[in-house]
């Protein structure tokens, strides 16, 4: 890519990742995370912060709630551009230029399905009449606004000449994006870098526009996927807290920024996200939704900074680089926590002991850890009250 004069456009050798967060668009599409339009706006002031370059705020045409959550985002946000999504319609792109109105930096997102089961089940059209719907509703979308994404639905299982001539007919109509998205999660990393590496080469016009990963993770692929396309020359990542969306989501934003900032060395991109806000975004999306986040999830989740093995608590209290590879505190997790549990071992029960206010003899320390062994082999979790009850004992029965 070579032209930086598009509303976004990022030069080739250009490290810089833009990151498009679909939260409350593909997000609330996970059966359930439906959020009031407080909500959303909470969630998208929280984006801004952030630092988030796009915020997809919805789908106007969907409902006349989310017309209105498009266009009170669109309203608000300060810094980031709002999308919203529109099919390849003329009712559907208007409604979308209406809902973005007031918005600073208004992004049409039009899309389209492009891949022969889509085509010939879902949509009941040929390939020819596909083309020209690309060419008209990227064109429509551009006489409203400047900044149009334009997406192949279910690009990954699109046939590949197909494919290259639909990006061609987007970016000729004016199309600043073109976004290939891993719509049912097929796609395996070596293929998607591959995937941007051929369609960047074969299509004439392709240095006119970023182009963009949007995967989802029905094999558990979606941020390797993610990370693989931008290696093969995507500059925008699209992306939802928590990785919520659509059967079994979308890549998860703290993800792929972490891996970016934690593997410079295999990863030589960089986000312009504040990563010390990734946990405090996390929490509050799995709020508004009701989407608890699963204990072992990477970054955001509860155990993500916490060690419960004795082996591994007795490295971590001597050099943190044993086994955390990125600080607590760069992802907004004020400390690492020590669980106490069965696997502990003496140095973190020691530790914790001080950090509780007791100094004990050997003798004692050693009386109450047997006990604390007995009580954890009985207890799931042993709480700091636990702890406090047991040292009382000992002192008291000394
Ligand atoms: O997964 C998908 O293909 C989408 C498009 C609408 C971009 O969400
Ligand atoms: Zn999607």
């Amino acid at each position: 890519m070579s032209n930086t004069s598009q509303p976004g456009a990022v030069a080739d050798n250009d490290a810089r990742v833009l990151i498009f967060d679909t939260t409350l668009r593909d997000g609330e599409q996970s059966p359930g995370a439906s959020m009031t339009l407080e909500e959303k706006l909470e969630v998208a002031d929280l984006l801004d912060q952030l630092g988030v370059d796009i915020i997809e705020a919805g789908f106007p045409i969907a409902s006349p709630g989310d017309f209105e959550s498009v266009s009170e985002v669109a309203r608000r946000v300060k810094n980031a551009s709002v999308a919203g999504l529109a099919r390849a319609s003329e009712k559907d792109i208007d409604r979308c230029a209406e809902a973005l109105r007031e918005a600073k930096r208004p992004r049409i997102h039009t899309f389209i399905s492009t891949s022969p089961v889509h085509m010939k089940y879902k949509l009941q059209l040929e390939p020819e009449r596909v083309l020209e719907m690309v060419s008209a509703s990227v064109t429509r979308a551009r006489n409203h606004v400047a900044d149009v994404e334009w997406s192949a639905e279910d690009g990954t299982r699109t046939e590949l000449d197909f494919l290259c001539r639909c990006v061609e007919a987007a970016i000729t109509a004016g199309a600043t994006t073109i976004n290939i998205p891993d719509t049912v999660g097929y796609i395996t990393p070596t293929e998607y870098e591959q995937l941007f590496r051929t369609v960047r080469e074969r299509v004439p016009n392709s240095d006119k526009a970023i182009f963009s990963v949007h995967c989802h993770d029905d094999l558990g692929l979606a941020v390797a996927n993610s990370l693989a396309g931008v290696r093969g020359g995507a500059r925008q990542v699209e992306c939802t807290i928590n990785g919520i969306g659509e059967r079994a989501g979308n890549a998860a934003l703290e993800e792929i920024v972490m891996s970016m900032k934690t593997r410079a060395d295999a990863l030589p991109f960089f986000t312009d996200i504040d990563a010390k806000l990734l946990t405090r975004a996390s929490k509050l999306v799995s709020a508004v939704t009701s989407f608890p986040v699963q204990y072992n999830k990477a970054i955001v989740g509860r155990n993500a900074f916490a060690h419960e093995s004795g082996i591994h608590q007795d490295g971590m209290l001597k050099n943190a680089h044993t086994y955390e590879i990125m600080t607590p505190e760069s992802v907004g997790v004020s400390k690492t926590s020590l669980v106490m549990g069965k696997h502990s071992g003496r140095h973190a029960f020691r530790e914790k002991l001080k950090e509780l206010g007791y100094d004990l003899g050997e003798n004692a320390l050693l009386d109450a850890f047997n006990r604390f062994k007995d009580l954890a082999d009985r207890k799931k979790f042993v709480y700091d009250e636990d702890l406090v009850a047991l040292v009382d004992d000992e002192i008291v029965n000394a």
